[in-house]
């Protein structure tokens, strides 16, 4: 089915807005109830709670960067997205384009750099990112860029070398420096898909460069330390039984060993998933003997479905640095939080700000699959875009059921700038939902199972997307 069944979702029982997502997957259905306001409700008690916690949360981010240099933080991110902006341009200047005064629009550019479609969005956010920093001329009128300032071949080998120092002072292993200059050196292949990050990021199946971008550097240090201690803040949760954790997309387990630290003398019933069986092997031979801890596949896009994934079993919910890839961030937290017992806590470690080395690099592993017939569908269709702004996350947390709790590291803290952020919420009591099984069997009697969505989730608020995932109100 290509759109919505949009007649038989008026009138649905307690339902005053919806918003239907198409995939990937199985369609889902968002519906909300009485509207509770648009904007992040706070809550005292839960922010009262927060500030206590989160003050120890913070303390903990800080003393596992205990030594280093926060003064030169500023200058040495900066460097790093020098060395991008230089390699930007180097690639468009060696394609030729931008000479001799020519003017060209993003199509041409795409064209001549010979682009795959899934990866153009890349080329474009270069285009906005050069013209923003000043070293390329855009026409609103005619919508083409020229005066392209391109890197002097001296100072792209300066840049190159300082490259490094940025790397150490920012805590990244040497290996972060070989990866960022080879897929430097190798973009206009990577564009075109005749390689991957992939075999540049992991060298012979080895996780040691992927530590340097998720554990070791300054950043994330503070973040998986941060993240951990509010995790370890549960262990109380339950009176009797382990404390009951679901990671998603716990990759190579750079914030799942901070927080098995901290949970060390705590019964744990922890499963450990991601969606590539590769993570779960690796992640099998680093932690698998720690009491409680099992593995398991699950795909953020997909509705959860098998053992581990009972609504309401879930003590905690963790996910670091993965819930940008959900298409729908919206459906995807609304389903993790059906999982969520209540009062139960989800934990979230996002990069909120914008990194140019990742649009030379790690952007390319977030480019949608070759056979997706959509990106995104949340507030960020048709944007280029695929990370939230921190204030965009407490809003859809809060838009999905949780009071949200601020955000940390908090905007006056040295590490703010840096991006990893801290974003936890608890599941939100008393706001009248719709019942999804009511709903569910409204359409079943409207609609032919082909047509009907696979899941209806019950959220606080429905938040618009620009135009990809249609929405609706009773008419
Ligand atoms: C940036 S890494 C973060 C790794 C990990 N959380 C850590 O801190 O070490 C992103 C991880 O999310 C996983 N991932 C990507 N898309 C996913 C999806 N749709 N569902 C679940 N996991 C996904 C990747 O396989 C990868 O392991």
């Amino acid at each position: 089915m290509s759109g919505p069944p949009v007649d038989a979702l008026s009138d649905l029982p307690g339902v005053d807005a919806w918003q239907w997502v198409p995939g990937p997957g199985p369609a889902a259905l968002l519906v909300a109830g009485p509207a509770t306001g648009t904007t992040v409700r706070a809550n005292p008690d839960v922010e009262q709670a927060f500030a206590v916690a989160g003050a120890a949360a913070s303390a903990a981010g800080d003393a596992a960067m205990a030594g280093a240099d926060l003064s030169s933080l500023p200058r040495l991110t900066r460097l790093l997205d020098e060395v991008a902006l230089l390699t930007m341009a180097r690639v468009l200047h060696r394609a030729r384009l931008f000479r001799d005064g020519m003017a060209h629009d993003a199509a041409q550019v795409l064209d001549v750099l010979g682009v795959v479609p899934r990866h153009a969005w890349i080329v474009r956010r270069w285009l906005a990112t050069l013209v923003a920093e000043g070293r390329l001329g855009y026409d609103a009128r005619t919508g083409r860029y020229r005066d392209l300032v391109a890197p002097d071949r001296v100072g792209y080998a300066r840049a190159r070398r300082e490259l490094d120092e940025a790397r150490r002072g920012l805590g990244y292993p040497p290996s972060m420096t070989r990866f960022f200059l080879a897929t430097a050196d190798r973009l206009p292949a990577l564009l075109r898909d005749e390689t991957g990050v992939q075999a540049l990021l992991f060298p012979d199946g080895a996780t040691d460069t992927a530590e340097g971008n998720y554990r070791d550097n300054l950043p994330s240090r503070w973040a998986n330390h941060a993240a951990a201690m509010i995790v370890g803040g549960s262990r109380h949760a339950r009176s009797e039984g382990p404390l009951r954790i679901l990671e998603v997309g716990a990759g190579i387990g750079a914030t799942t060993r901070s927080v098995l630290d901290a949970l060390a003398d705590t019964e744990i019933d922890y499963l450990f998933t991601d969606v590539s069986r590769f993570f779960l092997i690796s992640a099998r031979t680093l932690l698998g003997d720690r009491p409680g801890l099992r593995f398991g596949l699950f795909d953020v896009n997909l509705p959860p479905a098998g053992p581990g994934f009972t609504p309401g079993s879930r003590d905690v919910i963790l996910a670091a640095n993965v819930l940008h890839n959900a298409r729908h961030v919206g459906r995807a937290l609304a389903a993790l939080r059906e999982l969520l017992c209540p009062g139960g806590l989800l934990v979230l470690v996002e990069s909120c700000r914008e990194h140019y080395q990742a649009l030379t690099s790690m952007y390319l592993l977030m480019s949608p699959s070759a056979d997706e017939q959509r990106w995104f569908t949340d507030l960020r269709a048709g944007q280029d875009r695929v990370f939230l702004s921190a204030a965009e996350w407490a809003d859809q947390l809060d838009a999905a059921g949780f009071d949200p709790l601020p955000v940390l590291p908090g905007d006056d803290h040295p590490l703010a700038d840096g991006g990893q952020r801290v974003i936890a919420g608890r599941v939100r009591s008393g706001i009248p939902r719709p019942d999804p099984a009511l709903v569910a069997a409204t359409l079943a009697a409207r609609l032919p199972p082909a047509d009907r969505p696979e899941r209806v989730h019950a959220v606080d608020r429905v938040i618009p997307a620009p135009f990809t995932a249609t929405m609706g109100e009773p008419r």
